[in-house]
């Protein structure tokens, strides 16, 4: 194990680890807790365990302890992580140290208020436009096409915001639409069965849209699931430059 850890007195030989844990609103402060060091533990399984026997007023998120719903995510060691699915003993050393996600309002202690990253989403045009008169029949997308195999990884993405907390350009411009949004939206742009596209396309070009982005890879990096936003963004900008060219 890397992380800091305190062996106790011979009478109890078993090591607790140390773990400074975000407390309160953005004005708030770090609290220093010591939990049992255990076999296998995540980073969720350390929170869990400080809020059942020591704190049962400290807040935080999850839901499906697997890596499927994107609600544990937390700046875990100065980088934003999924909790569930990160071990201890997989982490740097030091303390343990756990703070809400960036780039959003804190709500209490690891909690963040989440609704400005998934208005990004409906401003992005991130949900799917039927149409008019859909067709009554599932269409059929091959899964070999070149549409469907662009966003073979985005689809992915299970909105955990890891990215979004890792992205300087949104803690630069507060209205950037961040990588997330635009992940999505590049997805429904390769969507053949949809039919928003130049609503969608407008919506993601312009200050806060997709040509904000500095190519920084943060959001690529930092992805638990392994998927590339940066990639997806490129996309959109190929896809928004080619739409004005054709207007010209
Ligand atoms: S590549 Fe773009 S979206 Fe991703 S972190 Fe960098 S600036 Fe943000
Ligand atoms: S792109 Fe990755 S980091 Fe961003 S919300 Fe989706 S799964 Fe999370
Ligand atoms: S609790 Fe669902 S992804 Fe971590």
């Amino acid at each position: 194990m890397s992380v800091q850890v305190k062996s106790n007195d011979d009478t109890s030989p078993a090591p607790v680890l140390i773990v400074q844990v975000w407390r309160g609103d953005k004005d708030g402060a770090f609290q220093t807790f010591e939990v049992p060091a255990r076999a296998n533990q995540t980073v969720l399984d350390v929170v869990t365990e400080i809020q059942r026997t020591q704190d049962e007023t400290l807040s935080y998120r999850f839901a499906c302890r697997v890596g499927m719903c994107g609600s544990c995510a937390m700046v875990v060691n100065e980088r934003p992580r999924w909790t569930c699915r990160t071990r201890v003993d997989e982490l740097e050393g030091g303390p343990l140290k756990l703070e809400p996600l960036r780039n959003l309002p804190i709500v209490k202690d690891l909690t963040v208020d989440m609704e400005p990253f998934f208005n990004k989403w409906r401003d992005a045009h991130g949900y799917f436009e039927p149409g008019e008169n859909p067709p009554a029949d599932f269409a059929v997308v091959e899964p070999s096409s070149p549409e469907r195999q662009a966003v073979d990884e985005g689809i992915e993405c299970i909105n955990c915001g890891v990215c979004y907390s890792a992205c300087d350009v949104v803690s630069w411009n507060e209205d950037y639409l961040g990588p997330a949004a635009l992940n999505r939206a590049w997805t429904l742009v390769n969507d053949v069965r949809d039919r928003g596209q130049d609503a969608r396309l407008t919506a993601v070009t312009g200050d806060a849209g997709c040509h904000s982005c500095h190519s920084h890879m943060s959001c690529t990096e930092f992805c638990p699931k392994h998927l590339s936003p940066t990639f997806s963004i490129a996309g959109l900008k190929r896809a928004t430059s080619n739409k004005l060219w054709r207007r010209r």
